[in-house]
């Protein structure tokens, strides 16, 4: 079984700050990565900014700045940002870094010396805003692109071309694998691009220069795309600094993990797999590529002025809640909604009145029929014991097929029978009529299925896990997969009577 674990999110635009849609992706890494941590994986988690290009170039004369001091200030918001919502990303990348840049280079010549990167010209129909060439599909009207609704320009130029072409044997044969997911993503791309004319992609520009030169021709600077994809292994010191880490995290013995949003599939399933091929490179495990956040029906987005920023909600709710509800509520398959009415309806019912509430009406009631102290009994023959061990193992299974989703609304359910066996055994009936032994039974369980729902949230609810364990007299560092199977984990007197996740 592979033990080590490199997941990856898109480095974003620095074009403005960033809103829900970009939290919502790498909140999904971080979880993800918390987890295979937890299972024993050693891990790398890579994030960064996209700091090239037309778009930006534009902004910053916009701002009266440099490219670069625009970019720097923006960026600075992006870590801030991260670091509000405990994203425990292990490097940031930016393109302008020297290493990125030098990398870029040599792979473009790399390239261009097996003769997968040719001179010519290009022609066609370019989005500014999204730093793309249109397909037919993406064209509104004759004028607009579909996503952003921005106008696009007709402009042809020299360019240097990547052979696509050349790969469609290669891409048909890789699209009959579950490297890309979700499985209608696939048939869009064997759809639109893979099983039509695959054509060559344009892959350096002389219109600006806010770029990577190409070495052997430096008013070409390296487009877009070249530049990003390639981040996620400059990132780990490929054709550069640190090959060990390049050699740990890229080898045959990693499970890697990218995720996209679903309007970067093309680039990320196509172009990327064809730069790496070109390279002989291993390609990543999976590309996951989860729907939209949306507002109304239109994509939230910077250009359609229509954005929520997390940090607003951050400031006015928690980390842990918005983690939570991007964890939970956005499950990848499908777009998905964010407002203030579907974000406090769901924090109310799962981590107040489920979760919270449980823990605090168990705490509670080990403190006041047993000063604190749980008896040590055998509670294999309790009716709930079992959803204990049998939510451990859905939650382990949905996690590594990367549903998260899935995986806490086992955690949830588990919440459910909880309170629900509560309100059916009524423990408090059990103190008046004296009976002791079984009331212990009823309070172990539950609190045996207590630390298995902390435990198996703490990658989401990060802020709150050791608060939760403080309560239920748990010391983080006695718990893993193996003590919470054996329960063999200390348990402390109960003092703490804090409402956690107090109703919104
Ligand atoms: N710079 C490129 C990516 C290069 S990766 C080698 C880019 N940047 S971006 O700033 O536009 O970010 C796009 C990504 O942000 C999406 O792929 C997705 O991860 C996230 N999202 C932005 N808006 C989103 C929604 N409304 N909904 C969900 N995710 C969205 O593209």
């Amino acid at each position: 079984m592979k033990k080590n674990f490199y997941v990856t999110t898109p480095i974003y635009y620095p074009s403005g700050n960033l809103h829900i849609g970009h939290a919502y992706t790498t909140t999904l890494a971080d979880v993800i990565c918390r987890y295979k941590k937890m299972d024993g994986y050693k891990t790398f988690f890579l994030t960064g900014s996209d700091e090239h290009g037309q778009k930006i170039e534009l902004k910053a004369k916009e701002n009266n700045l440099d490219p670069k001091t625009y970019v720097d200030n923006i960026v600075k918001n992006f870590k801030h940002l991260w670091n509000k919502l405990n994203i425990n990303y292990d490097k940031f990348i930016r393109t302008t870094d020297n290493f990125h840049i030098e990398t870029v280079q040599k792979i473009f010549s790399t390239l261009l010396k097996k003769d997968l990167i040719y001179l010519s010209k290009y022609k066609g129909e370019y989005c500014i805003s999204c730093e793309e060439f249109l397909t037919k599909e993406q064209i509104l009207d004759n004028k607009f692109h579909v996503v952003c609704k921005n106008e696009f320009i007709i402009f042809e130029q020299d360019s240097y071309m990547l052979r696509v072409s050349k790969f469609k044997e290669f891409l048909t044969n890789l699209f009959s694998t579950n490297f890309l997911e979700p499985e209608n993503r696939k048939k869009e791309m064997l759809n639109n691009f893979i099983n039509n004319e695959l054509e060559d992609l344009s892959v350096t520009r002389v219109n600006f220069s806010w770029g990577i030169p190409v070495i052997e021709d430096p008013k070409h600077v390296i487009y877009v795309w070249i530049d990003a994809l390639s981040n996620y292994i400059s990132a780990l010191g490929y054709l550069n600094n640190e090959p060990q880490v390049m050699n740990d995290f890229w080898s045959e013995e990693t499970e890697v993990l990218q995720i996209i949003g679903k309007e970067i599939t093309r680039f990320h399933s196509i172009y990327w797999p064809v730069i790496l091929k070109s390279l002989d490179l291993r390609l990543p495990d999976k590309i996951l590529s989860h729907g939209w956040i949306l507002s109304k029906n239109d994509k939230m987005s910077k250009s359609l002025n229509n954005v929520i920023d997390p940090v607003d909600v951050i400031n006015k709710y928690s980390s842990d809640s918005l983690r939570f509800y991007i964890s939970y509520n956005l499950p990848t398959y499908k777009d998905g909604s964010f407002t203030d009415e579907l974000f406090i309806e769901s924090y109310n019912n799962n981590l107040a009145n489920n979760v919270g509430n449980l823990i605090s009406r168990t705490s509670n009631m080990i403190i006041k029929y047993f000063d604190g102290m749980l008896p040590n009994v055998d509670i294999k023959d309790e009716p709930i014991y079992l959803i204990g061990d049998q939510t451990i193992k859905s939650y382990k299974c949905s996690m590594d097929k990367y549903n998260i989703s899935e995986s806490i609304d086992s955690v949830l359910k588990l919440g459910q029978e909880c309170n629900k066996y509560i309100e059916e055994i009524r423990p408090w009936d059990l103190d008046k009529n004296n009976q002791m032994d079984k009331l212990a039974k009823v309070l172990n369980v539950l609190h045996r299925n207590i630390v298995i729902i902390i435990y198996l949230l703490s990658p989401i609810l990060v802020e709150s896990c050791n608060k939760m364990l403080k309560q239920v007299g748990v010391d983080e560092n006695e718990i893993n997969f193996e003590t919470l199977l054996n329960s063999s984990y200390k348990i402390n007197k109960l003092t703490d009577r804090e409402i956690l996740f107090k109703r919104i």
